[in-house]
C-alpha cells in the first residue's frame, strides 16, 4: 500500500452516512479534485460493527461511542483512497475542525455541518494512521495506480 510515486503518500476519506445521504458525495469528492488530489480507491459500504471496532480502536471506552456505531451504521459510507503530495495534512485542512462548531467556514465541515456527532466526513490524522485505515478498509487489488496523460500540467 505505497504510492508509486515515493514522495506522495495516501489518505483515507470516507463520507458518513449523514453526507451520503444528504447528497454530498459529490461536492466532497470534488473538493479533492479541485485541488489536485488523484482518486485511487473509491466504494460504497455498508459498514460493520466489526470494521468500526478495529477503525474507532481508541475510542471504545468514549461516552458517545455507542452513538458513534449507530450513527455510522445507520446507512452507507462512501469510502475513497485519495493521493498526493502531503496529502494526509491538506485533508485534514480541507475537511476542518472535527467539532464542526469549531471547522472554518470554506472547510466541508464548516460548510455542510454543525455538530461533532454529524460530521459528514471521516479522514486519516497522520500517515501512520491513513496506512492503517487504507489497509482496513480496502484491499490492495482495489486500489488503482491509473496514469495521467497530461504532459506534465497535472501535479504527480
Ligand atoms: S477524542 O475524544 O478526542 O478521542 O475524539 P476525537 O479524536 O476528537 O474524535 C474521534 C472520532 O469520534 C467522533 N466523535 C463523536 N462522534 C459522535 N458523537 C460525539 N459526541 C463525538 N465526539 C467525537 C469524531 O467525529 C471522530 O470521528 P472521525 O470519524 O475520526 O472524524
Amino acid at each position: 500500500l505505497t504510492s508509486s510515486f515515493p514522495s506522495l503518500s495516501m489518505t483515507l476519506v470516507a463520507v458518513k452516512p449523514d453526507g451520503v445521504q444528504r447528497r454530498l458525495v459529490g461536492q466532497i469528492i470534488k473538493r479533492f479534485e479541485q485541488r489536485g488530489f488523484r482518486l485511487v480507491g473509491l466504494k460504497m459500504v455498508q459498514v460493520s460493527e466489526e470494521l468500526l471496532d478495529q477503525h474507532y480502536v481508541s475510542l471504545h471506552k468514549k461516552p458517545f461511542y455507542p452513538s458513534l456505531l449507530r450513527y455510522m451504521t445507520s446507512g452507507p459510507v462512501v469510502a475513497m483512497v485519495w493521493e498526493g503530495h502531503n496529502v494526509v495534512k491538506s485533508t485534514r485542512m480541507l475537511v476542518g475542525d472535527t467539532n464542526s462548531a469549531e471547522a472554518m467556514p470554506g472547510t466541508l465541515r464548516g460548510d455542510f455541518s454543525i455538530h461533532v456527532s454529524r460530521n459528514v466526513v471521516h479522514a486519516s490524522d497522520s500517515t501512520e494512521v491513513a496506512q492503517k485505515e487504507i489497509s482496513l478498509w480496502f484491499q490492495c487489488s482495489e486500489l488503482i495506480d491509473w496514469e495521467c496523460c497530461d504532459h506534465g500540467n497535472i501535479y504527480h
